[in-house]
């Protein structure tokens, strides 16, 4: 035969393409977008990355459930059509696990983990079992012989998962319908029967995360720096950062910075954020929520006692990103410097207390110095007769013990002030989901009789509501009277259990509910859910970290006042008197209750002395990407996320399809990048590293 003319090639070709095309879209009908997945996303340091992320189009593979351990060697070397993509139950999500799949990671196309509703009996934490071992107070120069956590291994659960670079993308799937139906996809089309490899069609899933930055946070900042006269969306990760909350009893001149002359400070501080091994799903209930909860409600208990009977020492709460909160106070950058700090109370992980009892870490190294351990017994016997007042059991770990990690750590690497760490543990966590997706309400117990409507729900006071109040009311009776509070008063200190409920709830059950409703301004509504806050740090972008706002307005509404101005007066600050001056306080105009009869909020004005701070590493305004002293974690920035499943039809049909996708798709973000992108951004990419991976 002749050879058939070029023109006739074209059509051919068309038709075959059309025929994949079609075909796909026939399929559409049975691709299945998968609903409530977290991604695995990625994050950087000076010298890493870790998480995980798919190829730019998404990685594809056929579904495989794996069963136990011994069905590895399936995936990894024996099973026909690789690559797979691995389905497994939360049992099997362990390090010995996902070690052996990303070492064979060339057959392993992602991961997704089945979350179940109810947690694993024997614990799972995916952090280090030395939480900020590199970053925290002990280390070579500080008391080598405590570095590295060889006194106590605080999360001896911790298989350090979180902090592992994965090859391949991973999400996470509850287990609802959605994963029945991924279920049924496999138990119909893929499942291995007598050993034997099943037939085409195939049940596959697609996973995407494409994350942008690539090697390190210098590279990824040199990067964004070189394009920082282009369009934002150049920049390819974002640092860490989150907003600090604090406030006094008294009020202090806020624009005046640094050393104020006449001032002692006895600072209460909790952590706010918490992280988990998926995106979007952490929530640290004990892990740190317990903590700035009882902080909040001793804030409350105390905001009246002080205003009538205010001590010598101001007392601030703070819910700290320490670091910068310290550096700040170093370089004059904050409205106290760290010799006014008298002395400092943290409270950690403190809901499973009526479990294990508490416990006040303190720092031996700096109570070597006489007069810090003068201060430091003082404060001890403080908390030890209040507690005793209050049937509460408080003990004192080992005094060679260090302190577990918190916050407190960085104030001691800056300067030795006497303080105290609250927790629940004597010695390694009671925690046994420390920064896991399993740190959540149940954990703590908050748990609800089925006949409550959600009002009830709301001001229901749970077992877990009391027990914090009785640890709050501790905390502030201590607080007040290591401020010089007088003895008489202690007694009237009490913090309110339905506070405490309608915190527990507001924060770790839903944030859409009538108190937060009536307490944040009519702007702000949005942040309010039918669900909890995220808790993840997150990135310093266009919207506001949801927690630290609530924490915000939830903090001005236990301590101010309200005041009877109008909105302009409220939101312009402008008041003759000079007491009422900004400098002092903070204003906010709050949306309020609607009372029965009408439809419209009535909506006031708070004064407070709540305040908002950045929290962004030192190391970013330093542009020091390499610190070794300051954090300097960034995130990777992604465009799409997605998790679906369908079938395919066989492998060559697979890879026209797959391929024909591939190629229209990377055209498609060519020209997008061109069209969108300065050229020489485009161009820069050469500098990259050679492991780039695109
Ligand atoms: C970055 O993270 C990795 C993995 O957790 C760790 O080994 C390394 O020490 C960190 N580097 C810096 C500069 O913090
Ligand atoms: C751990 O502590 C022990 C006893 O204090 C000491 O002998 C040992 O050298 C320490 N190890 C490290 C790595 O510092
Ligand atoms: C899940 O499936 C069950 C039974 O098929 C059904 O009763 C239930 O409503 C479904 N749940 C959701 C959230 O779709
Ligand atoms: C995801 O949600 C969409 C819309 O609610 C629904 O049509 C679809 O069936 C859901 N997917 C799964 C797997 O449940
Ligand atoms: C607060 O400090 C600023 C700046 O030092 C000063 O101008 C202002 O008068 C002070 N306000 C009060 C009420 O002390
Ligand atoms: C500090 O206190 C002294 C005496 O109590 C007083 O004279 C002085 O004005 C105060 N200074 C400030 C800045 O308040
Ligand atoms: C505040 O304290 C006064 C007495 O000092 C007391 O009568 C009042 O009930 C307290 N208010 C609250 C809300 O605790
Ligand atoms: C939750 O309830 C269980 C069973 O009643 C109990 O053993 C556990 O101590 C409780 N935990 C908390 C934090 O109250
Ligand atoms: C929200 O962001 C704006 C700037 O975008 C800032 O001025 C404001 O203080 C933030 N509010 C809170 C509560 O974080
Ligand atoms: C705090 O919120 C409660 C409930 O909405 C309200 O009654 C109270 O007046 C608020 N306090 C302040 C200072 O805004
Ligand atoms: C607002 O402030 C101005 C100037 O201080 C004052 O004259 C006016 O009465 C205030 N209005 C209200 C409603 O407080
Ligand atoms: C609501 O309005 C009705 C009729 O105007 C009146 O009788 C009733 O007392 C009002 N209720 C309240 C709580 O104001």
């Amino acid at each position: 035969m002749g050879s058939i003319p070029t023109q006739w090639i074209t059509p051919l070709l068309l038709w075959g393409l059309f025929r994949a095309v079609s075909g796909s879209s026939v399929e559409q009908k049975i691709y299945v977008n998968l609903n409530d997945t977290a991604p695995c996303v990625r994050l950087l340091n000076g010298t890493h990355q870790i998480g995980c992320q798919s190829s730019l189009a998404g990685d594809v593979g056929v579904i495989h459930f794996l069963e136990s351990e011994e069905d590895l060697p399936w995936v990894l070397t024996s099973g026909p059509s690789p690559p797979y993509m691995v389905v497994l139950e939360a049992p099997l999500f362990t390090r010995s696990v996902m070690m052996k799949l990303n070492n064979g990671s060339s057959r392993i196309a992602g991961v997704a983990v089945v979350i179940p509703s109810s947690s694993p009996a024997q614990g799972f934490s995916p952090h280090t079992t030395c939480p900020n071992e590199n970053t925290g107070l002990y280390s070579e120069s500080y008391d080598p012989s405590m570095a590295h956590c060889n006194t106590t291994v605080w999360n001896p659960l911790g298989n350090g998962l979180s902090y592992e670079q994965f090859n391949f993308p991973m999400f996470s799937l509850k287990d609802d319908n959605g994963t029945e139906v991924i279920r049924q996809c496999y138990l119909e089309h893929n499942r291995v029967v007598n050993g034997s490899a099943p037939g085409y069609p195939l049940c596959a899933m697609q996973l995407s995360s494409h994350m942008h930055a690539v090697t390190d946070t210098v590279t990824c900042m040199r990067r964004s720096e070189g394009s920082a006269f282009s369009l934002s969306q150049d920049k390819v990760c974002d640092a860490l950062s989150n907003y600090n909350v604090w406030s006094s009893t008294k009020s202090l001149n806020n624009t005046a910075k640094g050393h104020k002359d006449n001032e002692t400070i006895v600072i209460a501080a909790a952590r706010l954020d918490s992280r988990a091994f998926f995106h979007g799903v952490s929530l640290g209930a004990e892990g740190s929520a317990s903590g700035f909860i009882t902080l909040l409600a001793a804030a409350a208990a105390l905001a009246n006692i002080t205003r009538e009977n205010p001590p010598p020492r101001t007392e601030t709460f703070d819910y700290i990103g320490s670091s910068r909160m310290v550096y700040d106070m170093e370089t004059d950058n904050f409205a106290i410097d760290l010799d006014n700090v008298h002395s400092l109370v943290e409270i950690g992980q403190v809901g499973l207390h009526n479990v294990s009892g508490l416990w006040l870490h303190s720092d031996p190294v700096s109570r070597r110095n006489d007069a810090v351990d003068k201060e430091v017994k003082s404060l001890m016997d403080t908390f030890q007769s209040v507690a005793t007042n209050l049937n509460l059991s408080l003990g004192l770990p080992d005094v060679s013990q260090p302190l577990p990690p918190a916050s407190f750590q960085r104030f001691l690497r800056a300067q030795p002030i006497p303080g105290l760490v609250l927790t629940d543990h004597r010695s390694h966590f009671t925690n046994r989901f420390f920064e896991s997706m399993y740190d959540n309400a149940e954990y703590l117990n908050l748990t609800y009789p089925a006949d409550l409507s959600p009002e009830e729900r709301f001001t229901h006071v749970t077992d877990t509501a009391r027990g914090l109040t009785e640890v709050a009311t501790l905390v502030a009776r201590a607080l007040y009277k290591q401020a010089g509070g007088a003895e008489e008063w202690l007694a009237s200190i009490q913090a309110d259990s339905q506070t405490v409920a309608q915190l527990l709830y507001g924060f770790l059950v839903q944030t859409r509910n009538p108190w937060f409703e009536a307490i944040i301004p009519p702007e702000d509504q949005y942040l309010l859910m039918p669900s909890p806050p995220e808790y993840y740090v997150g990135v310093h972008g266009s919207t506001n970290n949801t927690a630290s706002s609530l924490v915000y307005y939830v903090l001005a509404n236990l301590t101010g006042t309200a005041l009877n101005i109008s909105r302009d007066n409220c939101t312009k600050r402008e008041f003759t008197d000079d007491t009422e001056s900004t400098h002092m306080n903070s204003y906010m105009w709050v949306q309020g209750v609607t009372p029965p009869n009408a439809t419209e909020p009535v909506s006031y004005c708070v004064r407070s002395t709540a305040r908002i701070s950045r929290a962004e590493s030192p190391a970013f305004l330093l542009k020091d990407y390499r610190s070794s002293n300051f954090s300097t974690w960034t995130e990777s920035r992604w465009i799409r996320i997605g998790a679906r499943i369908f079938l395919v039809a066989g492998p060559d049909l697979e890879m026209l399809t797959l391929g024909v996708g591939v190629a229209v798709l990377l055209a498609s973000l060519l020209l997008t990048y061109v069209i969108n992108s300065k050229a020489d951004f485009l161009f820069s990419s050469g500098r990259e590293p050679a492991n780039a991976t695109y």
